[in-house]
């Protein structure tokens, strides 16, 4: 049975939690906290990231993980389940695609791109990154062990089931 979960964004009194979450695996906080999104279950903070709008149909995922003790038990799944169905609903002034089909791209770590495959990411040219991000890896002296590789996520709004788009 899944645990109840709420994605929402992030409170300043979120900083501290959500930061040793990231810090946990070298990330960091991509910007201000209330940018942030966070999946919660009850009080406690079990995953968090950040979406950014680059233009009407892209979407770049900048950071994303899973609390350590909360990893293999599907938690990412259901975070990251969320922010593809509705990427607009989880960036600040977010706004629909008006043509309802999206892409969401992210820098991988080598290691989670098994993870990121299963929800449907695939491999693909670092070009077709928003500008802001698709160097951001270049002289980053972890680059050789992180392995970064960027994916895609391709989705439509005109997919979702009614009671989705409300
Ligand atoms: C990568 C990460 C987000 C996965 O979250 P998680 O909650 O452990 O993953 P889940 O339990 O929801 O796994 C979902 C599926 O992905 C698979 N999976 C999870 N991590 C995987 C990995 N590193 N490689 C391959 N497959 C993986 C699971 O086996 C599961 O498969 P299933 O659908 O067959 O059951 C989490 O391990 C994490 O935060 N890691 C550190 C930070 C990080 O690497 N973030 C990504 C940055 S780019």
């Amino acid at each position: 049975m899944e645990r109840l979960s709420t994605v929402t964004f992030a409170k300043p009194a979120d900083e501290g939690e959500l930061y040793d979450i990231l810090a946990d695996t070298d990330m960091g906080l991509a910007g201000d906290i209330g940018e942030h999104i966070v999946l919660r279950e009850g009080a406690a903070i079990r995953a968090g990231g950040r979406l950014y709008q680059a233009d009407e149909a892209l979407f770049h995922l900048m950071v994303f993980a899973v609390a350590g003790d909360e990893r293999g038990r599907g938690t990412g799944r259901r975070f990251l389940r969320a922010l593809t169905a509705g990427p607009w609903l989880h960036c600040r002034g977010g706004v629909e695609p008006p043509g309802g089909s999206y892409r969401i791209t992210t820098m991988a770590k080598g290691s989670a791109t098994g993870f990121y495959a299963r929800a449907g990411f695939r491999p693909c040219k670092a070009a077709q990154l928003p500008a802001l991000f698709a160097g951001q890896c270049e002289g980053c002296p972890d680059r050789e062990e992180c392995g970064p590789v960027p994916m895609v996520y391709t989705g439509s709004s005109r997919e979702l089931p009614e009671r989705g788009r409300d």
